[in-house]
């Protein structure tokens, strides 16, 4: 939203491009002048938008903007953003959960919804306050404390030269600058906007008119805004010279492995200032993360485990935050997340920290200033810079790198010897990582595998099974291509049905990990007529019969070999995706931050 000092739509397009990479399937602006409000709505990319804006203008200082990913109702006009409801024009971020009631008690009392979302719900609500004759704050609070689940909401009155906003249970955050003053769900909106922000808290709410911005807490107490610079996030966000996002962020992951390891390791040892303040070593690990945060997670048992002897238990955040889990003392959780949004990894945490006050949160994120790294006990940056792609690579691999100078750190505390030249392997990760890119050719001959295949299998044992379902996991996200991770031992248990001519299976076979075991499961779908390529550090490609495609990791010294792999699953989803003419960098369906559960 923005209240601007000259024209609203042009800088809420600008705003809503810049988080375009996040994924959505429609997009809206209304705005407000003195002739009341303006409207205009599009199916499909920013594009379309633009389009429908030239043909019908939205003039005015003050607007509100909404990309949207759908959640309640299909994408279409009428259920883009901003919801109109008599003088009242609204945009929502999050799950409005009690929408089914309050739909039914609205119509009962006469009001006519024109979509099927649930957040039209809450312009209903307020347009309904008002038209009781409430005065607009008090109108905006009831609405509010009517709704249950998660939002960040924004809201337009006709005939009030004031925007309402509020957040709870989704980011939002106040930015200032030259050409006026903004709200957005991420800093990256406002870049070239605002030159200070202010991050709300939950269950804030307020108002901005000309006069300024008055802001109340959620028990409804008046709060100074705390502004503060602008976080530098835009500086790369941009294609530099790569046909997509994903390519670039793949191409950067040597420079990330660097830049991480001169900030987390000084003469030999691990440094990692967010977590100082953390006395007392942990009895056990909770790891929580979603999706490909979820397979680093996974990657880093093995090496906690293995050294510290420290149980972990490691899960999806979205079962975890309800599966009433059973919390020990000493404790401590780590949760797991690039965006630091991602809401079912934010209420775990929040629910670990609820109830067990006494045990830390560790949250390891790319975006400092994200939800996650303000709730948590203790923050290890990723330093992965801003991923713009919407299948995530360079943060994965930050974020192992990460998990394992971790379990350096940790070990240097309770007074375990790391692994033999471990820590000189790590500060040196970014020349592995560099030379694996380099298998991207190997990777590019074997996209003919792909070509008529239904779907794809990716086994691996010990480390390489979290690698083969993050493999997977990219190969389904930006190809479509149906595409299983399974432990390699699991294989015979079922999924070697699946066997055939036409399926291409990867296996991830590093020399350190159980490479003789996992070379036998290659023999058992082989002879059933797979396609296998293989991912080893291998020599030389081994004598099987009929190999279709080698690709070559470079040799690690065991702990640090996972790094090693990440680019040449990365590698192979981005090149059957190009030739199969995806959409790499913005998958259908996919959200870059899954800011609803
Ligand atoms: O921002 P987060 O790391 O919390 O996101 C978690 C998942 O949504 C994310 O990793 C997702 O699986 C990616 N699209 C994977 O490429």
């Amino acid at each position: 939203m923005a209240l601007a000092r000259g024209a609203a739509a042009p800088r809420l397009l600008e705003a809503l491009a810049r988080m375009e990479y996040r994924g959505y399937d429609s997009a809206g602006i209304c705005t407000l002048d003195a002739n009341g409000l303006h409207c205009v709505k599009a199916v499909g990319k920013l594009r379309e938008l633009g389009r429908a804006l030239a043909a019908s203008p939205c003039p005015g200082r003050l607007g509100i903007g909404h990309t949207r990913w759908a959640t309640h109702g299909r994408p279409s006009l009428e259920n883009a953003h901003p919801h109109r409801a008599g003088p009242v024009a609204l945009v929502h971020n999050g799950i409005i959960e009690n929408h089914g009631a309050l739909r039914r008690a609205l119509e009962e009392e006469g009001a006519r919804f024109a979509s099927e979302t649930d957040s039209e719900t809450a312009a209903q609500l307020f347009a309904r306050r008002l038209a009781e004759g409430m005065e607009p704050d008090r109108a905006w609070r009831a609405t509010l404390a009517a709704l249950d689940g998660a939002f960040a909401l924004c809201a337009l009155v006709e005939g009030e030269e004031r925007i309402w906003f509020a957040r709870k249970g989704s980011p939002l955050l106040l930015g200032r600058g030259a050409d006026g003053i903004f709200a957005a769900s991420d800093a990256l909106a406002l870049a070239g906007l605002a030159d200070e922000v202010c991050y709300l808290d939950e269950g804030d709410w307020g108002v901005l008119d000309a006069g300024g911005l008055r802001l109340w807490d959620a028990q409804g107490k008046e709060k100074r805004p705390e502004w503060r610079p602008m976080p530098v996030v835009a500086a790369e966000a941009t294609k530099g010279g790569f046909s997509h996002y994903m390519e670039k962020e793949i191409m950067e992951q040597p420079a990330v492995a660097r830049r991480i390891a001169e900030a987390y390791l000084q003469d030999g040892a691990v440094v990692l200032p967010g977590l100082e303040p953390l006395r007392e070593p942990p009895e056990r690990l909770v790891i929580v993360a979603c999706g490909t945060s979820y397979h680093a997670g996974l990657l880093a048992r093995h090496w906690i485990e293995r050294l510290l002897r420290v149980p972990v238990e490691v899960d999806v955040a979205s079962e975890y935050r309800y599966r009433d889990p059973v919390i020990g003392p000493r404790t401590w959780m780590i949760a797991i997340s690039q965006s630091g949004e991602t809401a079912d990894t934010l209420a775990a945490l929040r629910m670990f920290r609820a109830r067990t006050p006494e045990n830390p949160a560790i949250a390891l994120v790319n975006v400092p200033s994200s939800s996650l790294a303000r709730e948590a006990d203790g923050v290890v940056e990723l330093l992965a810079g801003p991923e713009i792609g919407v299948a995530s690579t360079k943060a994965f691999l930050a974020q192992c790198q990460v998990l394992a100078l971790f379990t350096l750190w940790l070990a240097a505390r309770m007074g375990v010897e790391p692994p033999a030249g471990a820590v000189r392997a790590l500060a040196r990760a970014h020349e592995g990582i560099e030379a694996a890119l380099a298998v991207r050719e190997a990777a590019r001959r074997a996209v003919p595998e792909f070509a008529d295949a239904r779907g794809a299998l990716f086994l691996g044992r010990g480390p390489g099974y979290p690698l083969a379902l993050e493999g997977a996991l990219k190969l389904k996200e930006i190809t479509y291509l149906h595409a299983e991770g399974y432990p390699a031992g699991e294989m015979k248990h079922g999924p070697i049905a699946l066997v055939d001519a036409r399926l291409p299976v990867v296996v991830i076979a590093p020399r350190a990990h159980h490479l003789e075991k996992t070379l036998a499961n290659l023999e058992e779908v082989q002879a059933r007529g797979a396609r296998v390529i293989l991912a080893s550090d291998l020599a030389e490609p081994p004598d099987v019969p009929g190999l279709r495609a080698f690709l070559r990791i470079p040799e690690g010294d065991g702990f640090t070999t996972p790094l090693f792999v990440a680019p040449a699953l990365q590698w192979l989803a981005y090149e059957v995706a190009v030739a199969r003419g995806c959409d790499v960098d913005q998958p259908r369906n996919l959200a870059k931050s899954v800011t609803v559960e």
